[in-house]
């Protein structure tokens, strides 16, 4: 489950006390747990920003978000990483650490929650053949491609089953089978219980793949699901 109630959000400026422009505006909406979400919006609208608020990496400037059944104001340092290990990414923001394998990358979720090892290496197998990366589990991330790597990405956000799945602008770096494969495992998870919202600028995308939109605007929402 996901709420945002009245949630403003300004970024602090650079090297300066004072904050930068309202980026996200008013924002209230929630998303049932097994919804499958776009978020939609102009280059700039406050696409990556939700994404960022939803996913744990930065507060609201004010208002109330509610995860994982747990509101943000009622999360100390020391519960956070619990919540945010139950949330996978796929964006900018994580890359994979560059020294571990492509194995030990995805392995990471299952190994921090404390999963035996020999359901590790099931898990982690499976997937990373599932996506086409059989061949490439002791490859360095750099000796991926920029395709494989995002793949290797949305293998580590879903193995193990995260209730919040947040995935940025798939568009760009998957090819359109890739695509349509990611899709489909993302909605097999939404049906298993996961909440997953997916950004993306490209219209066309999101309806080839009918499903409630969240629509931004100059970081106000102009449609909700
Ligand atoms: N780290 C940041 N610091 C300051 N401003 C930012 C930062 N990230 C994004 N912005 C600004 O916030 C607004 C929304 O950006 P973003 O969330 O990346 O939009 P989108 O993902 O929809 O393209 C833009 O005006 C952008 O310049
Ligand atoms: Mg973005």
């Amino acid at each position: 489950m996901v709420r945002f109630e009245s949630v403003w959000l300004r970024y602090p400026r650079k090297g300066g006390a004072t904050a930068g422009p309202d980026v996200l505006r008013d924002l209230s909406f929630e998303l049932t747990p097994g919804t499958f979400c776009w978020l939609l919006g102009e280059a700039g609208a406050g696409k990556s920003t939700v994404l960022r608020v939803m996913g744990l990496s930065l507060p609201p400037s004010t208002g109330t978000v509610t995860v994982l059944g747990a509101s943000t104001s009622g999360m100390t340092r020391r519960t956070m990483p619990r919540y945010r290990r139950q949330i996978g990414v796929v964006s900018q923001d994580f890359g994979l650490l560059p020294d571990l394998s492509v194995f030990d990358n995805v392995a990471l979720p299952l190994r921090l929650e404390g999963r035996p090892e020999a359901q590790v290496r099931a898990d982690v197998t499976e997937i990373l053949g599932w996506i086409g990366l059989a061949g490439k589990l002791v490859a360095a991330p750099a000796e991926l491609s920029d395709s494989e790597q995002r793949r290797a990405m949305v293998a580590r956000a879903v193995v193990n089953r995260p209730g919040l799945l947040l995935i940025d602008e798939p568009a760009g770096w998957l090819d359109p089978e890739q695509l349509n494969q990611t899709i489909g495992l993302v909605r097999e998870l939404c049906r298993l219980g996961t909440t997953a919202v997916v950004a993306t600028r490209d219209r066309a995308l999101a309806e080839s793949y009918p499903a409630p939109a969240l629509r931004l605007s100059h970081g106000a929402l102009a449609a909700t699901p």
